[in-house]
């Protein structure tokens, strides 16, 4: 979705732990919108996300969604169980801020806009947490000993991890607009300087906005796509 991420309510009902509108919100407490928005200037903790246009997405349980995702996408297998992808999620203005200057110029409103958006990196050096996560002994050493191996399993796993990702927020109904379009050794220098993750792509968690976005283009027909042999 080049335009921004996908408006998934109008597909899939929002989940018990989604973010809402200050709407939604209204609706479910029966307070008007306007108790809502004094609350909000009483006491920190509530704390809506705001979009482009000033429109609020509550988070009231926005770490524990976020966990959740990652709990689904961690169960999505990789080779040896390796599981070097990791993430980086910019909750707030300031570490939005961080990435900004980093982006390309189609990228730029819709980062902003998003909720949270999500650097996908790989550990270098995820076989140092091999004795915790295999079975069998000598593999954080058989990696070590091996950088091409080591290399070629972060690399693909890395970014198996960041689809079982988006699968599995897609699946509990938020949307993802994924983005390669930026520059990797910036956010590696900003967010990763001593060099051990290193950024793979980016994406922008949330609901999407139905005046700025385009639709789903087809995807190829199962013909198109494989063989059987
Ligand atoms: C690795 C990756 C990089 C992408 N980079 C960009 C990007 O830089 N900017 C953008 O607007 N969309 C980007 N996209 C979004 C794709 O164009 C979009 O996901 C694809 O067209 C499928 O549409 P869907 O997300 O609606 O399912 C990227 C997607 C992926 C998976």
């Amino acid at each position: 979705m080049a335009a921004a991420v996908q408006p998934v309510e109008r597909r899939i009902e929002k989940s018990a732990q989604a973010f809402r509108t200050i709407s939604e919100v209204a609706t479910e407490l029966d307070v008007p919108q306007h108790v809502l928005r004094f609350w909000e200037s009483k006491f920190s903790q509530v704390r809506p996300l705001k979009r482009g246009g000033g429109r609020r997405y509550y988070r009231p349980e926005d770490i524990d969604l976020l966990r959740r995702i990652y709990e689904i996408a961690s169960m999505g297998p990789t080779s040896m169980n390796t599981q070097p992808a990791r993430f980086v999620f910019l909750t707030t203005p300031e570490a939005k801020a961080r990435l900004l200057p980093a982006l390309s110029a189609g990228n730029l409103d819709k980062t902003k806009g998003a909720p949270v958006t999500v650097i996908v990196a790989t550990d270098t050096r995820f076989f140092q947490h091999m004795p915790q996560i295999w079975h069998k002994p000598g593999a954080r050493e058989n990696f070590e000993g091996n950088p091409a191996m080591a290399t070629g399993t972060a690399v693909r796993n890395g970014t198996l991890g960041g689809a079982y990702f988006m699968i599995a927020a897609r699946a509990v109904g938020l949307d993802c607009g994924p983005m390669s379009g930026f520059d990797i050794p910036k956010v590696n220098a900003e967010f990763f300087p001593d060099g051990r993750w290193q950024t793979n792509f980016l994406i922008n968690v949330g609901y999407g906005d139905d005046t700025l976005l385009f639709d789903r283009n087809p995807r190829l027909a199962f013909e198109q796509a494989t063989q059987i042999l």
